[in-house]
């Protein structure tokens, strides 16, 4: 949530910074600003808006000077508009900042010197560091003092006309990278905006402040002791965050998903040998066969995948009970967990402020923490004791789509990994194994063979103002996450429901504003989905049904899936779910990869 960047070095700043920010854009787009600084001369820029906003000012008045900061915003604390975006201004002090300040209205009421002009705590901040920076206190110095007292959550950025030399940056539950080169020193809240720039990066940790200079970076606590940095490769190339010809990153995320889950699988599913390894989970076999119970925790998309997987590893594991939870939820809960739990922490961030909130809460529980990962490096990934990285490379577009694909897949592997454990090796996990080995495959020849269909479905349900998503068993949590991606890019208000339970309520909303997509399995419960459907048409639905079922299905629309798999065909399903979403989203003019009010990493409560 809200991108960060910065740059020290021997080259104007500007060209950096507004690379840096579009590339960040997916964090927070409701408004962006830089200041460069030019021999003591600051030139600051703001925009209410996109990126594209700033960039216009930009290139009509270029600002000079090698170093600067930007940062672009998903608002917390004030409407976006230009008075309002960052960087905030406080006498000397030019501050970027992505987090809240909690004590903001304390401090104001302290401030008395300094006039505010803007709604946010981030000038609040600002002035708190202002009024400790004077002749005799280095910025850096003014920046742990500040720091000191103010209470909250932050990644910043600090800037300083009196001093033309360094850049102060500091983190404390907000993602913030430090970039190193020859002659030049880079920052960013996210490492995508350091690829192509540099591959050497310091993570910096919570409660770490450093100095940026252009011949290097000192890190101190907040306690001013010196820290010695951790300098990390990173691995991200340039073409992975690039749109690569696709008028959308949304539409390359959902149809690279066949090439991103072999990364997810590589290595780890061996058909031949009827096993799955997974290294990193940093648990003896003893450890594994003694876990009784497996909690699950994540946000949005993330939950849902939890949710799904929640249905495997029961099917895989006998005996194993679980718990899926909303981590905002479970954070603040008096939870106790059963002896011999492992937590599973899912995200693709890494950065989820509630999810990482909700794994210090189950860690001080002393329960062994796994996560379920893609960002490398990110800071869920460096608390858990071991995990699965689902290595389904980045995801830009707000909406998750292959994140979720990867992220289920490799629950799965980890429910297997607990069978084997036991000792158990029966023909359901044999067809596991086999399945999730043909499962690129599938969702590549499913993309192939529905991708020119789906957008004239698309074009059908368009303009409904309302859509129903249900479906049984796995094809629930599968229903779930498709009206999420459906409101989340479409707007068009959808609800997920469990098949059997419209009949408790939302049955009662069916009218023609409505339409209604019926998920079903030719499996056990299929007769029994098709009468939910029956209730539906009895009541005027306009039901669109995926099914892998060859059976005929009253319905207004049917996509009969070929697939050949079975257990894992509701992944396949939900494919067909994300570029139905997506058509229907690019056919009402909306803005795919950045929807309104939405950010991809929500680093804020
Ligand atoms: C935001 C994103 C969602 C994502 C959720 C959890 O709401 O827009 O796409 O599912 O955060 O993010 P995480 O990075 O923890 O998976």
């Amino acid at each position: 949530m809200c991108g960060i960047v910065g740059y020290i070095g021997d080259k104007d700043a500007q060209g950096y910074l507004m690379t840096a920010l579009h590339r960040l854009e997916y964090r927070g787009y409701d408004s962006a600003g830089i200041v460069t600084i030019d021999d003591g001369t600051p030139t600051v820029h703001r925009a209410k808006g996109k990126v594209a906003e700033l960039e216009a000012l930009t290139n009509e008045n270029p600002a000079k000077g090698p170093l600067g900061i930007g940062h672009t915003r998903w608002a917390t604390h004030g409407v976006p508009s230009e008075t309002n975006a960052h960087p905030q201004k406080a006498g000397d002090i030019y501050l970027v900042h992505n987090g809240i300040i909690e004590n903001y209205r304390d401090l104001k009421a302290e401030l008395k010197d300094h006039t505010f002009v803007s709604e946010t705590d981030t000038e609040v901040l600002a002035a708190l560091i202002d009024s400790f920076y004077d002749e005799e206190t280095s910025l850096a110095d003014a920046v742990i003092q500040a720091l000191q007292i103010a209470v909250g959550t932050y990644g910043i950025a600090v800037a300083s006309a009196r001093n033309p030399d360094e850049i102060v940056a500091a983190r404390l539950g907000s993602p913030l990278i430090v970039g190193l080169s020859e002659g030049e020193t880079y920052i960013a809240s996210d490492a995508s905006a350091l690829v192509g720039y540099t591959d050497q990066a310091v993570y910096l940790k919570d409660g770490e402040v450093v100095v940026c200079r252009r011949d290097g970076i000192e890190v101190f606590d907040l306690a001013s002791r010196p820290v010695s940095p951790r300098v990390e490769t990173i691995e991200a190339d340039l073409q992975s965050i690039q749109k690569q010809g696709y008028d959308h990153f949304l539409l390359k995320e959902i149809i690279e998903q066949p090439q991103t889950l072999r990364s997810t699988l590589n290595g780890r599913v061996d058909v031949a040998d009827n096993l799955i390894k997974l290294g990193g989970l940093n648990m003896t076999d003893d450890e594994l066969r003694g876990i009784e119970h497996v909690t699950i925790i994540g946000c949005g998309t993330a939950y849902y995948a939890g949710q799904l997987a929640s249905y495997y590893l029961e099917q895989i594991v006998d005996g194993l009970t679980i718990d899926v939870a909303i981590a905002s939820e479970l954070r603040y809960r008096s939870f106790h967990l059963p002896k011999n739990t492992v937590a599973l922490v899912v995200s693709q961030s890494g950065e989820t402020a509630d999810t990482l909130a909700c794994l210090r809460e189950i860690k001080k529980r002393g329960v062994k923490t796994l996560g379920i990962i893609n960002a490398v490096g990110s800071t869920i990934a460096r608390e858990v004791d071991g995990g699965i990285y689902v290595h389904a490379g980045p995801e830009i577009s707000v909406a998750s789509t292959k994140a979720f694909t990867s992220q289920v897949s490799a629950m799965i592997m980890f429910g297997i990994t607990l069978a084997q454990a036991r000792g158990i090796n029966n023909e359901d996990i044999s067809n596991y194994i086999r399945e999730l080995d043909q499962l690129p495959g599938e969702i590549e020849r499913v993309i192939t063979n529905y991708q020119n269909e789906i957008p004239s479905i698309a074009k059908k349900y368009e303009s409904y103002d309302h859509a129903l998503f249900f479906g049984r068993d796995t094809l629930y949590p599968v229903a779930l996450e498709g009206a999420l991606k459906l409101k989340e890019i479409s707007y068009i208000q959808a609800e997920g429901y469990a098949a059997g339970e419209l009949k408790h309520g939302p049955i009662a909303l069916i009218d023609d504003s409505f339409f209604e997509v019926a998920l079903l399995l030719d499996n056990w419960l299929f007769d029994k989905t098709l009468s939910s459907l029956s209730e539906v048409n009895a009541r005027g639905g306009h039901i669109f049904a995926i099914t892998n079922s060859k059976q005929n299905i009253d319905a207004e629309t049917v996509l009969h899936v070929d697939t050949n798999l079975h257990v894992l065909a509701p992944l396949v399903l939900n494919v067909v779910q994300q570029l139905f979403a997506y058509h229907i989203a690019v056919a009402r003019g909306n803005d795919v990869d950045q929807p309104r009010n939405l950010a991809k990493s929500v680093t804020v409560e």
